[in-house]
């Protein structure tokens, strides 16, 4: 037999090729860090739905986050649970809200520090739901265009606070376009934004509500987050919101949707997110506690996954752990 002098084993049999020459390759500077932020102070109360997730109070965040950046994290998101919930997501936007408290506060103490964050009412409304909720014919409706009004407002608030990038992730149609007119007539135009563009109406964000405390009290998200049936659709929701102004893009969830990461980058010049969500995290946390794999070997597999589907950053609640297993 005459040996084959295309031998795609050659790359393999020596792990120092191996390791040179691989396609993608994993750096914690593709992470980003989610944070739960409550008001008070000397709390770091775990979340039962997901094992090694806290809500901090702004000074053990400030503790927490600075063990973090040794660790190389150099980007977070915040989500704020504040004091007080009603109906019209008052706190969401008040200058002394959680969120706008905890930015301020890691922005005097970090100057490397990129700060993200979340703007959505949900955590903020006593219904729970992601936009203003009206009463016509009886009926209950989301209100697209009154919403946009207040993540409008939610949004400029960040940015006075301090904000690098503020995130939208109510799926509230022209939210991105109500944001960044906010921005722009109040001298915050060097603000980015990250859309949440392809965000899935999924069973997988199971474990945030809890952490979040944001599960609406009747009803589902099914009138303003995406069937997750549709691709189509999804390029045209990020389409909308590159038109509208988006910097960055996002599509979440992240494990069960990578076709629709790879046709999102393919069709677009933006850089991408995705969000590799809470139930994601948990279902492995479990499994790991079961003993069903070794943790960092799976977890590597699948941000290396979303990282060959297209990702450019990914969002994890994985990112420390991360951090420590590429060191
Ligand atoms: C707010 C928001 C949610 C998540 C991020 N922003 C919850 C939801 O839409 O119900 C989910 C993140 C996760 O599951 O980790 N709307």
């Amino acid at each position: 037999m005459k040996s084959p002098k295309c031998r795609p084993r050659r790359l393999r049999i020596n792990r120092l090729i191996r390791e040179k020459f691989k396609e993608t390759k994993l750096s914690i500077s593709d992470f980003i860090m989610p944070y739960f932020v409550c008001e008070g102070r000397y709390i770091k109360r775990s979340v039962k739905s997901m094992p090694g997730v806290f809500q901090f109070s702004i000074d053990n965040l400030v503790k927490e986050v600075s063990a973090s950046l040794k660790l190389g994290i150099d980007a977070v998101i915040l989500f704020g649970i504040p004091d007080k919930k009603d109906k019209i997501a008052s706190r969401s936007y008040a200058s002394d809200g959680i969120i706008q408290k905890a930015v301020r506060a890691l922005k005097t103490e970090f100057k490397n520090l990129l700060v993200i964050t979340d703007v959505c009412l949900c955590g903020y409304t006593s219904h729970g739901h992601c936009g203003m909720v009206v009463k016509r014919n009886n009926k209950f409706y989301i209100d697209n265009d009154l919403s946009l009004e207040t993540l409008a407002k939610m949004a400029l608030s960040h940015a006075q606070a301090g904000a690098d990038i503020v995130a939208p992730s109510s799926m509230m149609d022209a939210q991105v376009k109500a944001i960044r007119n906010a921005l722009d007539k109040n001298g915050f135009m060097d603000i980015a934004i990250m859309a949440y563009s392809a965000k899935f109406a999924s069973g997988f964000y199971g474990p945030f509500r809890d952490a979040a405390l944001s599960s609406p009290k009747s009803g589902d998200r099914k009138s303003y987050q995406m069937d997750f049936s549709n691709s189509k659709e999804a390029l045209k929701e990020v389409m909308l919101d590159i038109k509208e102004g988006a910097d960055i893009v996002m599509v979440k969830p992240a494990l069960a949707y990578q076709d629709i990461i790879y046709r999102v980058k393919e069709s677009i010049n933006l850089p991408l997110a995705v969000y590799n969500v809470s139930g994601e995290y948990s279902m492995i946390k479990e499994a790991c506690r079961k003993k069903l794999f070794e943790e960092d070997r799976i977890v590597m597999e699948i941000m290396t996954g979303f990282k060959r589907s297209g990702a450019d950053i990914i969002i994890s609640y994985f990112a420390k752990d991360i951090a420590r297993w590429l060191r």
